[in-house]
């Protein structure tokens, strides 16, 4: 088939390349040019494990193409996806102004029937709103689709290629079974294609990543309580995981959520909420206790140091807002570094594959270290705030040597408290 995907973002990148592998001619539509002249170069502007390969691959097959040039990235196909960003505006609600330039854009240069599919993550009722914007346009019919993307950055090719399900929200049957085959590729181990009606479609997008938010907000808050109560959140989960109504999975205390889509879907769903004068308490509250889950950190930092950080100096360890990414959006390392500055301690960060991004944030506020020992040089203490795999065994005698303190705070319970303990060090962890 004929495809095009405009947005080239991280989850439009990883669609475009991924229906490229399984045999579609894909063209790849971006108005950032600088991004787009990169692609066509085989250089990969985000990190993602495989990706670049994958494209390598496909654009030497001429199966993959990069363009910025609207008009032709929509008359080439007959199918089109919509992956631009969503992000909130001030007050939660969804910022929709790239997708409805995006639809007037289709609307203006569709020559034949289309397909316009919705991948980006849209409050209910925004695929249609999108139907409205391209019928002003044109009288050429075409129909709209919501296809919601799942994939986790970090993990994306694998879980596009080996959805856990797909959804589909359609409003007729051959819409829908043209797509169910664009995906039949990727389901072959089973896994459902679930066709929807469109608006059901849209809402299972933020009702899972509310849900999965709500998992994070009350296994944190729980944790908050085994620190102040003396209980033990590592025995504490796996004593309720057991319960198979409830299972082990995302039930990880921390530092917080971050990224692109958990801290802004739940926002927009209590937007959407009060729109229609009706208040999300539940998801109002998980917004709450990740925001003060954030802000904890640097206080028990404080309070460990006598209240005063002024002179000390501080290692942080992971950047982005997860493992084997290079995104920080909403991470918790932009609350934990300016809460530790802003106290006066000095901090020097590093990060596998982040660096880049926090330096445009922060520039010559911050140090940054070469690798994760350098990051250690006559530090008072280390904070360990994303739990990329190379931090998960390291020297402990040689972190030692080079701190000039002995205290880690480990914002993802990676380390044996113990054995930290026995080693010389002072811990802290999340609840333990
Ligand atoms: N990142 C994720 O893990 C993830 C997972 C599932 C769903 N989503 C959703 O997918 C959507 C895209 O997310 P992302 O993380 O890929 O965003 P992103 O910011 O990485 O990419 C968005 C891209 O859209 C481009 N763009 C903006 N306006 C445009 C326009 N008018 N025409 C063409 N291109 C335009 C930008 O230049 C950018 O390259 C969002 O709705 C997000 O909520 C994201």
């Amino acid at each position: 088939m004929k495809l095009t995907v405009i947005g080239t973002g991280y989850v439009g990148l990883v669609t475009g390349t991924c229906f490229a592998d399984s045999g579609n001619d894909v063209v790849c539509m971006d108005i950032d040019r600088k991004k787009i002249e990169s692609l066509k170069k085989g250089i990969i502007p985000i990190y993602e494990p495989g990706l670049k390969e994958l494209i390598q691959k496909n654009q030497k097959e001429h199966r993959l193409k990069f363009t910025t040039d609207m008009e032709s990235a929509v008359r080439e196909s007959g199918i089109i996806f919509i992956a631009v960003g969503t992000p909130p505006d001030h007050n939660g609600a969804t910022d929709l102004g790239a997708i409805k330039a995006v639809a007037r854009d289709i609307g203006r240069f569709m020559n034949e029937h289309k397909i316009v599919v919705t991948k980006s993550t849209v409050p209910v009722g925004t695929s249609e709103a999108i139907q409205k914007i391209i019928s002003k346009e044109t009288r050429t019919p075409f129909d709209i689709a919501s296809n919601p993307e799942f994939l986790k950055e970090g993990a994306a090719i694998e879980d596009f290629m080996k959805p856990d399900r797909v959804v589909i929200g359609v409003n007729n049957e051959s819409t829908g079974a043209v797509l169910k085959s664009l995906y039949e590729p990727f389901t072959r181990t089973g896994n459902p294609i679930i066709v929807t009606d469109v608006r059901s479609s849209e809402m299972i997008k933020y009702a899972a990543n509310a849900m999965l938010a709500t998992k994070i907000s009350f296994i944190n808050e729980i944790a908050n309580l085994c620190t102040i109560t003396g209980a033990n959140i590592d025995d504490v989960r796996k004593g309720i995981g057991y319960d198979n109504r409830i299972g082990h999975l995302f039930l990880f205390p921390g530092v917080g959520y971050g990224g692109s889509c958990f801290p802004k879907d739940v926002k927009s769903v209590i937007h959407v909420g009060r729109q229609h004068g009706y208040s999300m308490e539940l998801l109002s509250a998980v917004d709450r206790v990740n925001d003060h889950q954030k802000a904890l950190m640097p206080q028990v930092i404080r309070k460990h140091f006598g209240g005063n950080l002024k002179g000390r100096r501080l290692a942080l360890w992971g950047l982005a807002f997860k493992p084997k990414t290079d995104d920080i959006r909403e991470a918790p390392s932009l609350v934990i570094i300016p809460a530790l500055l802003k106290a006066g301690a000095s901090v020097t960060v590093h990060d596998p594959e982040a660096m880049k991004n926090i330096k445009n944030v922060y520039g010559s506020k911050i140090q940054y270290a070469k690798d994760m020992y350098a990051a250690l040089k006559n530090a008072d203490g280390l904070v360990l705030v994303t739990e990329w795999n190379e931090y998960r065994k390291p020297d402990f005698d040689r972190m030692l040597k080079v701190m000039k303190g002995n205290v880690i705070f480990d914002g993802r319970n990676i380390f044996d408290r113990q054995q930290l303990l026995d080693s010389g060090f002072e811990y802290y962890g999340i609840g333990r």
